[in-house]
């Protein structure tokens, strides 16, 4: 009988593109997928590090694993991803019932380092300081028939004092274009009809390959592939977001009308101690150049919110700059200090009550814009790509705008398919999503 597994991926689209890898490659060994944990033979955490939350979740999984184990000898358990790399051999002094431990830069010896660990009886931990191959080039067991994530870049140069990327992805590594376009044409081909490019920071692609970013060359290359509808990308840095690029959003009729420009603070003193190497005005400055250059450009960011002597005054600059650009969504997070990077180590880290206050209210303030954005849609028409049956509401179908806007539209005769676009009205908002009707 085949072996089965169980993925559990936490973090950012990239790790749920490389965890559709580490499905294709052990599903090209003969593993079927597994029901539950409980029922696996391998069960693989591919794990985040980005705040400290995700460590605690980490080593809580493994403990209920060592328990479902102890009941089942012959599984094996492999920890991966982010939190791997920046705990290394803690992973199996924690939790010695692991069996595997990798990186993100050697996710192809996925295979065989669980025949040595099965070989051996004994943990095998592997990582790789550079990229091997590609994950790109590995086989990819996706999780829609419609949308396919595709990286472009992996790792990042920057050296943002707050977070810990670079210390556990490493420095940047780009794909040639025609490795990108050939991959986006034997997607469309197998019927994928929308693409997110994944990188850390996408406007610098192609530098560390061509000498110069090259960015916009790809968004306009991938205008020419038939069969392609829409096509998004996530994130580029504000530091390097130039006109080119939102030039070329505006030429291509794939690139979706959608930027995510991650700002993490209003405050141009706390943006120089995060190294951000813009300030509030030059980021402004490049959000009236998109919204100028691109027609109905949506626009939704990262914020971080308690940064370590962050002041009441810093952070109303936040609030303020929030209302100024007046974006569609913002991801917001409470700063979390990392191992090994500049701003973990200060010692005027903000008190979680002050921090959690500051939260609340840059929530209520996003919500309400947000709902403002959503509402100025009301009464208008818009393309919407059906993404397949609502989750919560039978007869009703989910479906996405160019501008990545949900759309809930009723859909009694189950006439609209996963993969199909349509126009609808819309009749309704929310902060989070709109209602629509079929329009004709
Ligand atoms: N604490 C809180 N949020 C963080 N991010 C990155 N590092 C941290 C941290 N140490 C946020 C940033 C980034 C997003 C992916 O996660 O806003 O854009
Ligand atoms: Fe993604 Fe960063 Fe989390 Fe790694 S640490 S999974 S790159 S968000």
């Amino acid at each position: 009988m085949s072996k089965s597994y169980w993925i559990r991926t936490f973090g950012c689209q990239m790790n749920e593109h490389d965890s559709e890898r580490m499905a294709g490659l052990l599903e090209v060994q003969g593993y079927r997928p597994a029901p539950s944990a409980e029922q696996a033979d391998v069960v693989i955490f591919n794990t985040c590090a980005i705040r400290e939350n995700a460590d605690n979740r980490l080593y809580g999984n493994l403990g209920t694993m060592k328990r479902i184990k102890q009941e089942r000898p012959g599984m094996q358990v492999v920890v991966g991803g982010c939190l791997a790399e920046k705990d290394r051999d803690l992973v199996v002094q924690k939790a010695p019932w692991v069996d595997v431990v990798f990186g993100t830069r050697n996710i192809e010896a996925l295979p065989g380092l669980l025949g040595a660990a099965e070989r051996q009886g004994i943990p095998v931990v592997e990582f790789s300081e550079a990229l091997q191959v590609f994950p790109s080039a590995l086989p990819s067991r996706r999780g829609s028939k419609i949308h396919a994530w595709v990286a472009i870049q992996y790792g990042c140069n920057n050296s943002c004092t707050f977070c810990i990327v670079p210390s556990v992805r490493g420095v940047e590594a780009s794909r040639r274009i025609g490795d990108v376009l050939g991959e986006v044409k034997d997607l469309v081909s197998d019927g994928v009809v929308e693409v997110s490019l994944l990188g850390q920071n996408v406007n610098s692609y192609g530098r560390d390959v061509y000498g110069t970013p090259r960015f916009a060359d790809l968004l306009l290359a991938l205008d020419g592939i038939p069969g392609l509808s829409r096509v998004r990308f996530t994130s580029p840095h504000p530091k390097d977001f130039r006109e080119p690029v939102a030039r070329a959003m505006a030429e291509s009729s794939v690139v979706c009308e959608h930027l995510h420009l991650p700002v993490q603070s209003g405050s141009t003193r706390l943006l120089k101690e995060m190294k951000r190497s813009y300030s509030r005005e030059r980021y402004l400055e490049k959000i009236w150049m998109a919204r100028r250059l691109v027609p109905g450009l949506a626009i939704t960011t990262d914020i971080i919110v308690g940064f370590p002597g962050e002041t009441e005054e810093d952070f109303a600059d936040t609030l303020s700059l929030v209302e100024e650009v007046g974006y569609d969504a913002a991801y917001t997070f409470q700063y979390s200090p990392r191992p090994g990077t500049v701003a973990g180590v200060r010692t005027d880290q903000v008190p979680k009550p002050v921090v959690q206050e500051r939260f609340d209210r840059l929530l209520a303030a996003q919500e309400r814009i947000s709902l403002q954005r959503n509402q100025d849609q009301v009464g208008g028409e818009l393309e919407v790509l059906v993404e397949g049956p609502s989750r919560k509401e039978p007869g009703r179908a989910t479906t996405r705008t160019r501008t990545n806007k949900l759309v809930h539209v009723p859909n009694p005769c189950d006439a609209l398919r996963e993969g199909m676009f349509a126009r609808v009205r819309i009749t309704a908002a929310a902060p989070h999503h709109l209602e629509g009707e079929l329009v004709g």
